[in-house]
């Protein structure tokens, strides 16, 4: 059966993730959350203080950065340089400076080399910014979340406590709103509805509608490819 790539743009916390790691679990296909890898360069940013605005330091500092994953108990765990940094790469201080980092165009091409490497096989479900637009163009499958601001503020407050992490909703929704200012006003790859993606607004639909939503729309892809190969 041909394999496809499921490319998952949007705005910060709309459940990109969530959704994403479902497909892959049901679909059997590897998953890969892009935004952990910029907020892995920019946790290495902050722990090494690197100016960040000085773009010989970022170039030598992409030298030294090597981001994998490993799944962990079930879970996708971010490793930087062979340290697990899953926990750390979702705390407010690297959500504040990861928009600003990731504006920043070597950092952005060494991501995206890295994200293709491992969509080179299919089978694929990444979520991010310019999945759709930038890094897979071809996907078979584009959708593009989005979700009232406030309930995405509360859904991120309850993922943080579960991880251990504490912080004000009011923090955490005017962190959110800046991060989509930024995300969709750099110059290079902003954030977009590629024109082939379907938009999802999550507002009102609970996880499990929407993986079944979207379950259809996977499984009418992969119909639809049966079809155009048999012919
Ligand atoms: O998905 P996330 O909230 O963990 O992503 C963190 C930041 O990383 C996001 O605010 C912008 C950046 N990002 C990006 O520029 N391009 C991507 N494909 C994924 C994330």
């Amino acid at each position: 059966v041909e394999k496809i790539i499921i490319a998952i743009d949007g705005y910060s916390s709309c459940g990109k993730s969530t959704l994403a790691k479902a497909l892959s679990h049901n679909l059997g296909y590897s998953y890969v959350d892009s935004g952990a890898m910029y907020r892995a360069v920019t946790l290495y940013f902050l722990n090494n203080n690197i100016d960040y605005f000085d773009s010989d330091s970022v170039k030598d500092a992409l030298n030294h950065i090597s981001i994998s994953f490993q799944r962990i108990n079930g879970e996708n765990t971010t490793f930087l340089n062979g340290e697990n940094i899953e926990t750390e790469i979702r705390t407010m201080k690297v959500s504040e400076h990861v928009s600003p980092v990731s504006t920043i165009s070597s950092v952005r091409r060494a991501m995206v080399r890295l994200q293709k490497e491992l969509g080179k096989n299919k089978g694929l479900v990444m979520d991010g910014r310019d999945i759709g637009t930038v890094v897979f163009p071809d996907a078979e499958l584009k959708l593009f979340l989005t979700a009232d601001p406030l309930v995405r503020a509360e859904r991120r407050n309850l993922e943080l406590i579960s991880k251990g992490i504490t912080a004000r909703t009011e923090d955490i929704l005017s962190n959110l709103i800046e991060r989509d200012r930024i995300d969709s006003t750099r110059e290079d790859s902003p954030l977009m509805k590629a024109v082939d993606a379907i938009i999802i607004d999550n507002t009102e639909l609970s996880e499990e509608n929407q993986l079944n939503m979207v379950m259809e729309l996977v499984n009418e892809k992969l119909e639809h490819l049966k079809k155009v190969t048999y012919k």
